[in-house]
């Protein structure tokens, strides 16, 4: 009788754990509709980049889980071009509208961050505004959020 009581209470003290850390695993990463719809347009820089948290940067593209709001070429294991150091040096930041633009030519933004001519390294271009706009905003949702990718 007493065992049996005992064994309820496991069970049922079980049941909570697995029932509280599905619910704490879905309510730590909540993202926007326009977070959401970046997060799919982000699939595309992930063939080239690491979006996820405390991961290394691979040979192809610094990891960018943290870059919102940091200084360009704030990586320490990946080896930029002389256009993105440039740009750190000249004090840029990657805001929401510094990163709209380089996405939509990175080329062209670091010539005119550098005020000159430079070598940069990322050759993808993402055109379409409301694709660029949302992944921004994925970019922000997702800074310091370890489990949001
Ligand atoms: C074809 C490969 C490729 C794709 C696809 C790509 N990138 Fe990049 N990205 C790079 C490389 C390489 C660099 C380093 C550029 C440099 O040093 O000039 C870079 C740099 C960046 C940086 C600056 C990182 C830093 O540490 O300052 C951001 C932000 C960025 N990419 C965002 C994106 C986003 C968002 C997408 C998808 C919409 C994307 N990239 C798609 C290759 C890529």
């Amino acid at each position: 009788m007493f065992f049996k009581s005992l064994m309820a209470g496991a069970v049922a003290a079980a049941l909570c754990v697995g029932v509280a850390s599905t619910s704490a695993r879905a309510g730590e990463c909540v993202l926007s509709p326009e977070a959401q719809s970046g997060q799919a347009v982000s699939k595309q820089c992930m063939s080239c980049h690491v979006i996820e948290a405390d991961k290394p940067s691979r040979p192809t593209a610094p990891n960018i889980h943290e870059v919102f709001g940091s200084l360009p070429a704030g990586r320490k294991d990946y080896s930029y071009s002389e256009g993105m150091t440039g740009a750190a040096a000249k004090g840029a930041t990657w805001t929401e509208e510094a990163l709209f633009d380089y996405l939509a030519d990175p080329k062209a933004y670091l010539n005119r961050v550098n005020g000159a001519e430079v070598k940069h390294k990322m050759f993808f271009q993402l055109k379409d505004e409301q694709k660029r706009h949302d992944v921004v905003a994925f970019l922000k949702a997702i800074k310091g959020k370890p489990d949001c990718n």
